[in-house]
């Protein structure tokens, strides 16, 4: 008997997923799952965990990257109209993962809330944002997460303080757990004043970095320490680098933009020639901030 009997409302056999991510490159997923409430989505880890099922949770995939052959193991997507809570209590916003994370911006913004404008033009759910500290040069979501409720992998759900997350650069602790949804803790502000100031930030995003129709994800390594990625790999001379229908974007030398003619081993072996060659010339070995699957 398979491990997801019974599960077929909820669960799909080889669905391409090229569909779920902004790259729109790579093969399908073995499974595909759209669980509705929490226990549906509990029962599922502990299916796949007892039979050995690799896992993967999709949000936006704004920052995956799926390779050819596809993920041979469930990718589990929190989609709207299902894990997007969305409630404010005072300065206190409680977000469900799988809320659009731009829409959060906006609304706590409405809402007189000030903090998130910070992290304008960013992409993603609310839980791939936890999940991997996004953030920019104005700050990251660390800085306004009081506490993150998990699934953890033993099934059960937990309530975790911020300290227990462990943020650190577009990094947590929280492998092996899927994130269900998290408080943040915003103060008050002026809703024009924070308009203004996010309309800022998201002009001097898309100034500096490839237009969102060009297909990316985002910054592909991260920055090393005191170091930045981007003004590296630009004076290693690689804007403008070519693999197949992979670029190294010439806006933005951390973004690989890719076309029609792209798949996402070509993504891969660019960025692999760039870390090389940056390795070479500043003997600095960076390290991808995509995911691969
Ligand atoms: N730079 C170059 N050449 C380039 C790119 C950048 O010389 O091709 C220089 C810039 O002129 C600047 C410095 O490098 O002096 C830093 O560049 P930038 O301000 O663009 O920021 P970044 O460190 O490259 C970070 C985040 C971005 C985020 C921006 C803006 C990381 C890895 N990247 O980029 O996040 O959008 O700040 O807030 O932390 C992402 O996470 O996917 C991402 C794109």
């Amino acid at each position: 008997m398979s491990w997801c009997s019974g599960l077929e409302a909820i669960c799909r056999p080889e669905v391409p997923l090229r569909d779920f991510t902004w790259y729109r490159l790579g093969g399908p997923a073995r499974w595909f799952v759209n669980p509705r409430n929490d226990a549906e989505l509990s029962d599922v880890v502990t299916r796949c965990n007892a039979a050995g099922v690799a896992l993967r949770v999709l949000g936006r995939g704004a920052n995956v990257l799926v390779r050819d052959s596809g993920f041979d193991g469930a990718v589990i997507a929190l989609r709207p109209p299902c894990f997007d809570e969305f409630t404010i209590d005072g300065g206190r916003v409680t977000v469900g993962a799988g809320a659009d994370f731009t829409k959060v911006v906006t609304r706590t913004i409405r809402a007189g809330l000030a903090g998130l404008e910070a992290l304008a033009g960013i992409p993603g759910t609310m839980g791939g944002i936890i999940r991997m500290n996004a953030g920019g040069r104005h700050g990251e979501i660390a800085s306004f997460v009081s506490e993150v409720r998990v699934l953890g992998a033993d099934g059960a759900i937990r309530t975790l303080t911020r300290e227990q997350v462990g943020f650190t650069y577009r990094h947590t602790n929280l492998d092996g757990c899927i994130v269900l949804g998290a408080v943040l803790t915003l103060s008050p502000g002026d809703p024009e004043a924070l308009t203004a100031r996010f309309r800022d930030i998201w002009n001097q995003k898309y100034r500096t970095q490839p237009p969102v129709s060009d297909r990316s994800a985002g910054c592909v390594f991260k920055n090393p320490p005191g170091q930045s990625a981007g003004a590296l790999l630009d004076q290693a001379g690689l804007k403008g680098r070519r693999v197949g229908g992979a670029t190294i974007s010439p806006r933005h030398a951390n973004f690989i933009v890719v076309d029609d003619s792209a798949c996402a081993q070509h993504v891969l072996d660019l960025s692999d020639l760039a870390r090389e060659a940056v390795f070479e010339k500043f003997g600095v070995r960076l390290e991808r901030e995509i995911e691969v699957w």
